[in-house]
């Protein structure tokens, strides 16, 4: 998908004046043709990941300022109605396109026709707003980011050796549509298995607002009800992973129960090399920073981008022009691939407690 981005930079651009692609003549995406560009992020929090701080707001920033268009970068955290009201401020304030992360896709939705009514362009940036009317949505394959997982997981039992492992689910946010992708790649990978009795479900999770401290919680519930018997656990993220390997340090199971992530964050790379989690799912972050830009900086210029892929909203059954990054599965082998492609630096991750796991995976 590297190649989708090459698309996007080179394919010829449609001029809208008011054309878009569903058909909506009402001359509300003609924003940028008389007015200065500026676009609008609203990021959901800083708390269920790291990324959203560390990474998104970084290479959006650097995206922006190379390209010399203003930008206004905020953070709901996790408050709906701060969601809200960050983004009537950037329609009042004349930002000509917004970038939105929803909390959930109903509030999402909200802010999507609102921002359309004031002729404001909108993207919907990693998170798709189910039943929203955003103009692009960028992303990466996200059921592939599960199913990546689910291999990832089985990998790691199978190198323990473990039989008819119970397998445990830590999922993502019951609202985030994401979530849902997730789950139903690693479910293609492990419910054949369950099916087939070779492995077993064991307790299964929603973590609502991907909050880490009730992972935690929920994760030691499942740990207490299964009197330990849990082999494997499918965490959705990394946040959600170091959530339940807190609790099996406390059982002293860390290292002997693999457990799954998604980010490639300091903390999930650094539990990869000290053993404790099995893997995690590096996604580019610049890459998804990069093609949303250029298509913000696109609308709030007036002008459309064919991004030669449409995803189809489950609930209004329309076809989004799409962006979908691929991601990659990481094990302890390839951490050091994250920090070749700048993800992360050497001094963040090789701290001295870890310097000696870092040079042994290959780090210098
Ligand atoms: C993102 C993940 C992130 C999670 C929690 C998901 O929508 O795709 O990268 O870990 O939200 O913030």
């Amino acid at each position: 998908m590297r190649r989708g981005i090459l698309t996007i930079a080179t394919v010829g651009l449609l001029v809208t004046g008011g054309v878009t692609a569903c058909g909506d003549d009402s001359g509300d995406n003609d924003a940028g043709s008389d007015k200065k560009p500026k676009i609008g992020v609203i990021l959901p929090d800083s708390k269920s990941s790291g990324r959203w701080e560390n990474a998104d707001r970084k290479f959006l920033e650097a995206a922006f300022k190379a390209a010399g268009v203003d930008y206004d970068i905020q953070n709901a955290q996790d408050d709906k109605s701060n969601f809200q009201t960050i983004a009537d401020q950037m329609i009042t304030s004349g930002v000509t396109a917004l970038m939105i992360v929803n909390l959930d896709s109903g509030t999402g939705k909200a802010v999507l026709d609102k921002a359309k009514s004031q002729g404001v362009a909108t993207i919907d940036y990693d998170r798709l707003t189910l039943g929203g009317s955003a103009e692009y949505y960028v992303s990466f394959d996200n059921e592939v980011v599960g199913k990546l997982q689910g291999e990832g997981l089985t990998k790691c039992l199978t190198d323990k050796g473990v039989q008819k492992p119970v397998v445990a689910y830590l999922n993502g946010s019951p609202t985030d549509n994401n979530a849902t992708l997730f789950k139903n790649g690693y479910d293609s990978v492990l419910k054949p298995k369950f099916d087939s009795g070779e492995y077993v479900k064991g307790p299964e999770q929603s973590v609502p607002a991907w909050d880490n401290a009730q992972g935690a919680t929920l994760f030691e519930q499942m740990l207490t009800q299964t009197g330990g018997k849990i082999d494997g656990v499918l965490a959705a993220n990394d946040g959600l992973g170091n959530a339940a390997i807190s609790v099996l340090k406390k059982n002293k199971l860390n290292g002997k129960v693999p457990v799954t992530g998604q980010d490639a964050d300091l903390q999930g790379l650094q539990n990869i090399l000290a053993g404790d989690q099995c893997m995690t799912v590096y996604k580019a972050i610049k890459q998804e920073a990069d093609a949303a830009a250029e298509l913000a900086i696109g609308l709030a210029k007036g002008e459309r981008k064919e991004t030669g892929q449409t995803v189809k909203d489950p609930e209004s059954g329309r076809d989004v022009p799409s962006v979908l990054l691929t991601p990659k599965l990481i094990f302890k082998e390839n951490v050091k691939d994250v920090v070749a492609d700048g993800f992360v630096t050497k001094e963040a991750l090789c701290t001295a407690e870890y310097a000696k796991l870092c040079a042994e995976a290959g780090i210098s």
